[in-house]
């Protein structure tokens, strides 16, 4: 891919997502500010491109504008992933509000008031609610029923806002079960991580529910490439995108799949109650991305999940008590 730009800054850049973005940024040569308050973050994410002299990583807090306007001298394009995730805002919403809506806010502030010609905004498929058609598309009612879908879709009509009234060349994209190697695998991390881990350790896995709620299991590889060609394609101003594979896995299909490529013969499944609020069906339509970025999610899901295995393999090698 040619950058029409030098610098770039991603916040939440020692995240999941944010550390693939940072590592495609600098391994393309681009000067790359990772800013992250490492709440969920981790320097390990990016130990690998520590040597690289374009690359930079900083503690920053996106509630924290003084803090933050430090990094942005230079800057021409702003990744915002930085969020407080879903798991976590039922224990305190007010702090999810403040990450999540008045931290955006500052971020676009900062990116106004610096020049920044890009800025591409991380959202989620929770800013629709409960599901009233199917395939979902981006005209769908946003009817968010959790603290985190209100929180998110307030970021997103901040992002609007700016683009109304100042012309600030945005685009949001809405996610949906990325998966792929560094995702946290806790409790509180994705159902491909925590299945993974327990079966690598022989462990139970539980299916909250009858396992027949589908995903739509997307490759962080593809989502990063979805946030570069946005970064350099002038079509997308303004513009909001599904950006989900569109494919519709069960989670017992998911369990099943990954038994399988880990070679595990006897898994054991507990059945539990369903998660109260827990949408049981995602069908997602993304042609609008597709067309405009001449882009397929390519990845297909076994070969995905095999790459995120075998990178989980390596990691909890000699880590058998992690995040048990
Ligand atoms: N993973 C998914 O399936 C998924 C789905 C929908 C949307 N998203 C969105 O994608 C983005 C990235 O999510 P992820 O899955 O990589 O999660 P993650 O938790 O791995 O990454 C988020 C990062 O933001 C950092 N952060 C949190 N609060 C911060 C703050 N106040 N200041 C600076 N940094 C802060 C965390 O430490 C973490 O490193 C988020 O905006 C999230 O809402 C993710």
């Amino acid at each position: 891919m040619n950058f029409p730009f030098k610098k770039a800054l991603v916040t939440g850049g020692a995240g999941f997502i944010g550390s693939h973005i940072v590592e495609e940024l600098v391994k393309s040569g681009i000067d790359t500010i990772s800013v992250d308050n490492y709440f969920a973050g981790k320097h390990e994410n990016l130990a690998h491109l520590k040597n690289y002299p374009n690359f930079k990583e900083v503690r920053g807090d996106v509630t924290n504008f003084e803090e933050l306007e430090k990094h942005f001298s230079g800057v021409e394009v702003v990744f915002h992933q930085a969020a407080s995730k879903k798991t976590i805002c039922l224990n305190d919403p007010r702090r999810d509000l403040e990450i999540n809506g008045a931290g955006t806010f500052n971020m676009l502030e900062l990116a106004l008031k610096h020049k920044v010609k890009k800025f591409v905004h991380a959202s989620t498929g929770s800013v629709y609610g409960e599901a009233q058609y199917f395939p979902q598309d981006e005209n769908h009612p946003l009817i968010p029923t959790s603290y985190y879908g209100i929180s998110k879709l307030a970021g997103e009509k901040y992002v609007k806002v700016f683009e109304h009234l100042y012309d600030l060349d945005t685009t949001v994209l809405r996610y949906f079960h990325v998966y792929g190697a560094r995702q946290e695998s806790s409790e509180v991390g994705g159902v491909v991580s925590i299945f993974t881990r327990l079966l690598l350790m022989g462990k139970p896995i539980t299916i909250f529910g009858d396992g027949t709620q589908q995903r739509s299991f997307t490759y962080v590889k593809d989502v990063v490439k979805a946030n570069l060609l946005v970064a350099i394609t002038p079509g997308t101003k303004g513009q909001v995108y599904n950006c989900a594979s569109g494919i519709k896995v069960t989670i017992k299909e998911l369990a099943d799949l990954i038994a399988e490529i880990l070679n595990v013969r006897d898994t054991k499944i507990k059945y539990d109650d369903w998660t109260p609020g827990d949408i049981k069906m995602f069908d997602i339509d993304n042609k609008k991305i597709r067309a405009a970025l001449d882009l397929e999610f390519l990845t297909n899901f076994k070969e995905g999940l095999g790459k995120t295995i075998a990178w989980a393999k390596t990691y909890f090698q000699g880590k058998e008590t992690a995040n048990v």
